[in-house]
């Protein structure tokens, strides 16, 4: 992990996941301790949003033998969609998924690199609960605490590997 100072803008600490991305060995130890520490969730499908979160849910989801839905940004999906709005640690959007990628009763890991302001995980939450499905948990591989996203996530049980304090 590296953190870039004032990026996007003043102020902000960025905390850029690229250099762990780019070691094959780290890449692989982080994809099974993400798979460890959410084994015990039970879950059909995975829920990620672009663009690092399918870094990450796309290896989880590999290594758990598990189907990836893709929460994107506005009008990239080319079938009816649902969506929730969100808060950034910098600025607003919306994230949209296939109506139908969630069936009733669906039980939804949702799967991130990064816990901030907790606005893009709730989102997909909310994705989830809005077509019937139910959240089996929330999991991330950096939390920045300080922020304290997590407190945006409940009554979800929250997953992270490595917490800024
Ligand atoms: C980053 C990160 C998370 C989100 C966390 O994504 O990958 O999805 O921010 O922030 P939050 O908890 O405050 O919502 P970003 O929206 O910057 O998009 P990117 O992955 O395309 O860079």
């Amino acid at each position: 992990m590296r953190t870039v100072p004032d990026f996007p803008k003043p102020g902000i600490s960025y905390k850029d996941i690229t250099p762990l991305i780019e070691d094959g060995d780290a890449l692989h130890a982080a994809t099974d301790a993400l798979h460890g520490a959410t084994k015990h969730l039970e879950y059909d499908r995975i829920l990620s949003a672009e663009a690092r979160g399918f870094v990450f849910g796309t290896a989880l989801a590999y290594r758990a033998r598990k189907g990836l839905i893709l929460a994107r940004k506005p009008n990239k999906l080319p079938r009816e969609t649902i969506s929730a709005s969100y808060d950034l640690e910098y600025g607003t959007d919306i994230l949209e998924a296939h109506a139908d990628s969630v069936s009733e009763g669906a039980r939804v890991l949702v799967a991130d690199d990064l816990l901030a302001t907790g606005g893009t995980a709730r989102a997909m939450c909310d994705l989830v609960e809005s077509a019937g499905g139910t959240v089996a948990g929330v999991a991330f591989l950096i939390e920045l605490g300080y922020l304290d996203g997590r407190s945006r996530l409940k009554p979800y049980e929250v997953v992270s590997l490595i917490t800024y304090a």
